[in-house]
């Protein structure tokens, strides 16, 4: 088939250098001409394992092209899927201005019988107003519109395209849901269940299994809190926990409060859908809560040790919202950054990825280019992104350079014993603490 993917962030761009590797003609399209031109060099603007490499054999197999002109490429498209960005706006409700000036942009141009798949994050009922706006620009019914939400998790975002746990297809009619089953045929592998369902329930499925996820970590971080409070060690219990199918062993990793550009803003617009549906959810409202009340109060755990007034250096390894990625969107390692600062610490940071991301939140002062530099002289170090370079350093050798020695590791990266033997104060999330 010949397909369209309209946006090049890392929905677009996975899910096109992924759809390449089939039996189709791939061309992604966006209006940012650097963006395109670099791409079209094969410069990848976004750090995904993977990536480079399926989009070099795209392009030289020659089903991959990148282009900004919408005229040469969507009329003959089979296929255009809409992968643009869906931000939360100040209320918290995503803002679908690209979503529909993507439409706008193909909806004319694309001949009669071809499909426009929405793979964006949309709100329930978004499928319903792109027919109605795809029928009021062309004045016909020739468009079908089918919803094919993504569960790429960042930094995984290939692996996760190629072999899903389920292909969601949201249709109302047997016809467009079978054109994408056919589209994915030559993608992914028969095994990966094709759930055919219908447009608001594809709509809700994805922001309902984020706001789950969400939940579950929410919860697993006050079970962590409650170990400290009493002695209970968190991996133990939710080992206990996790061996039960109903809840499985995942995201049961406690943590300074999840992040990134997907959890909170999937979870705003749920409760806002919710609260606006007149079924409010006080369940993804409380894991809103708590979490965020999570990341604010991070820094304190630090702080507390140090009298009111003084500025100790505080060395933080890691600004990007989890391992893997470059990305820093609502990275509770920021909020910590922000947090030390704030109650007069001078910090300094490092990060393998996020460095570019680190200079646009933090400013170019705390960032430092290694760890060792980070460490030295510092009189605390946080660990707040559960990167391997971490989990792989010499504590004894990081002691060493360190003027104090209190640890905070708030990814549980290291094991408590180690850090004892480097002579190191250890903190931790949801362990006693023992030495
Ligand atoms: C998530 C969903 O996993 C993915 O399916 C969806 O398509 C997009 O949103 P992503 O945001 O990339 O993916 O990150 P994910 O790996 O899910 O982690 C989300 C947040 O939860 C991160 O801040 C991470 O650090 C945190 N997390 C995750 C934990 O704190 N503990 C865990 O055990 C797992």
């Amino acid at each position: 088939m010949n397909v369209v993917i309209v946006g090049t962030g890392y929905v677009g761009l996975v899910t096109g250098a992924c759809i390449a590797t089939g039996d189709h003609e791939v061309t992604c399209l966006d209006i940012d001409e650097e963006k395109i031109a670099a791409l079209s060099n094969g410069v990848i603007p976004i750090h995904e394992p993977g990536l480079d490499a399926l989009v070099e054999q795209g392009v030289a197999g020659g089903n991959l092209a990148f282009s900004t002109d919408a005229d040469a490429v969507v009329p003959g498209a089979d296929v255009v899927f809409i992968a643009v960005g869906t931000p939360a706006g100040l209320n918290g409700q995503p803002q679908l201005d690209a979503v529909f000036a993507s439409v706008d942009s193909v909806a004319t141009r694309l001949g009669a019988g071809a499909t426009i798949v929405i793979k964006s994050t949309v709100p329930i009922g978004t499928n319903s107003a792109v027919s109605d706006r795809v029928r009021e620009v062309r004045g016909d019914d020739e468009i079908s519109v089918v919803s094919n939400p993504e569960f790429l998790r960042q930094g995984a975002a290939v692996s996760d395209f190629l072999n899903p746990d389920r292909i969601v297809i949201g249709a109302w009619d047997e016809e467009s849901t079978q054109r994408i089953i056919d589209l994915y045929a030559s993608v992914i592998d028969d095994s990966a269940p094709r759930l055919a369902t219908d447009p608001p329930s594809a709509e809700l499925i994805k922001y309902a299994a984020n706001s789950f996820l969400a939940v579950k970590l929410s919860f697993v971080n006050e079970i962590a809190d409650l170990c400290e409070q009493t002695g209970a060690s968190i991996a133990e219990v939710t080992a206990g926990m996790g061996t039960d199918p109903r809840i499985g062993n995942a995201f049961l990793n406690p943590g300074p409060g999840y992040g990134g550009s997907c959890f909170p803003k999937d979870t705003s617009a749920l409760l806002r859908a919710s609260q606006g549906a007149g079924a409010p959810s006080r369940i993804v409202a409380a894991a809103i809560d708590a979490n965020r009340t999570r990341r604010r109060h991070m820094a304190d755990r630090v702080m507390v040790h140090f009298d009111a007034g003084t500025t100790p250096v505080v060395a933080v390894l890691g600004v990007t919202f989890k391992a893997n990625t470059d990305d820093v969107r609502e990275s509770p390692a920021i909020d910590i950054v922000h947090g030390l600062m704030r109650a007069g610490a001078t910090v300094k940071v490092y990060d393998p990825e996020g460095m570019e991301g680190a200079r646009r939140a933090i400013g170019e002062d705390p960032l430092c280019g290694s760890v060792e530099e980070a460490v030295e002289g510092a009189d605390a170090l946080v660990i707040a992104t559960e990167w391997d370079e971490f989990a792989k350093l010499d504590l004894r050798a990081v002691s060493e350079r360190m003027k104090g020695s209190m640890l905070f590791d708030f990814r549980n990266i290291f094991d408590p014993s180690d850090a004892a033997e480097a002579g190191m104060t250890y903190y931790s999330i949801g362990r006693p603490i023992r030495n």
